[in-house]
């Protein structure tokens, strides 16, 4: 009898057809997963990274729940096209501390991923205040309300602990500070230097041109204006983790 003679009795049996491609496959499955566990961290190490500021987060979150996400998405892809248009494409490293990430997968708008800096923090204000008052045929709704309500930080230090527990490397200090760290980035603290200590490449001021109160415009135009700016590509080197 020839193997393919025996391989008919495989085919003939459904329940032990079954059972030997359930074999077969989780043999599959195994290689692949398996050395995954063995894995500290499957992301490359970057310089620059650090976890985003009590007021960046409070501002990611403004950007989540006002959907921004639908419309624009935070991920260069390595195509001339995209890197020529928005810069570097996106590391992975660059979305670590993103829980959930901010991909995206649909571009009303263009990428947002290294929009930090581009444009002043006017425009921005200006530009979300009222899109078309800048770009003229700009289909995006506008979130002036922003400008008048109070950021609710709160329960900021929460946040941050709730980051801790999905692996977000906040320290102690980090977390007993959240709340004065809004304040001192949001240019009401004088002494930003235990903010400026505690976390690398921070802009500080007034974001949202109103120096009376803290609102959610200040917290989205300083999350936005951090977006892409931690990694120095003029330094970074792609090969270093293959040498
Ligand atoms: C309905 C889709 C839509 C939504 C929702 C939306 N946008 Fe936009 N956005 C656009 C479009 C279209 C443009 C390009 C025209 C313009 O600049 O207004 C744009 C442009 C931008 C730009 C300028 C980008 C650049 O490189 O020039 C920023 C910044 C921006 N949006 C931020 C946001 C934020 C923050 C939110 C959420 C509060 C948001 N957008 C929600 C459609 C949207």
């Amino acid at each position: 009898m020839d193997i393919l003679g025996k391989h008919g009795v495989i085919e003939r049996n459904a329940t032990l057809l079954l059972s030997l491609s359930l074999v077969v496959v989780s043999i599959g499955g195994i290689v692949e997963v398996a050395p995954l566990f063995y894995f500290q961290n499957t992301i490359e190490k970057v310089e620059g990274m650090r976890p985003y500021t009590p007021l960046e987060l409070a501002g990611r979150d403004i950007y989540i729940r006002e959907g921004c996400y639908v419309c624009h998405s935070q991920m260069i892809r390595p195509f001339r096209d995209e890197t020529e248009r928005y810069g570097n494409y996106s590391l992975a490293a660059e979305s670590m501390y993103d829980h959930p990430f901010q991909w995206g997968s649909k571009r009303t708008g263009p990428d947002l991923a290294r929009v930090g800096g581009r444009y002043s923090n006017e425009w921005h204000v200006q530009h979300l205040s009222d899109p078309r008052a800048l770009v003229p045929e700009s289909i995006m709704p506008k979130y002036a309300f922003l400008a008048s309500t109070e950021l609710d930080y709160g329960n900021i230090a929460a946040n941050l602990q709730a980051n801790v527990a999905v692996g977000v490397p906040y320290t102690e200090a980090d977390i007993a500070n959240a709340r004065s760290d809004v304040i001192a980035q949001a240019g009401f603290e004088a002494n930003t230097s235990g903010l400026l200590e505690r976390y690398a490449k921070v802009t500080t001021g007034d974001f949202d041109g109103d120096p009376m109160k803290i609102t959610e415009m200040d917290a989205l135009v300083a999350y936005l204006q951090m977006l892409g700016t931690l990694v120095d590509f003029t330094t970074y080197d792609a090969q270093a983790n293959y040498r």
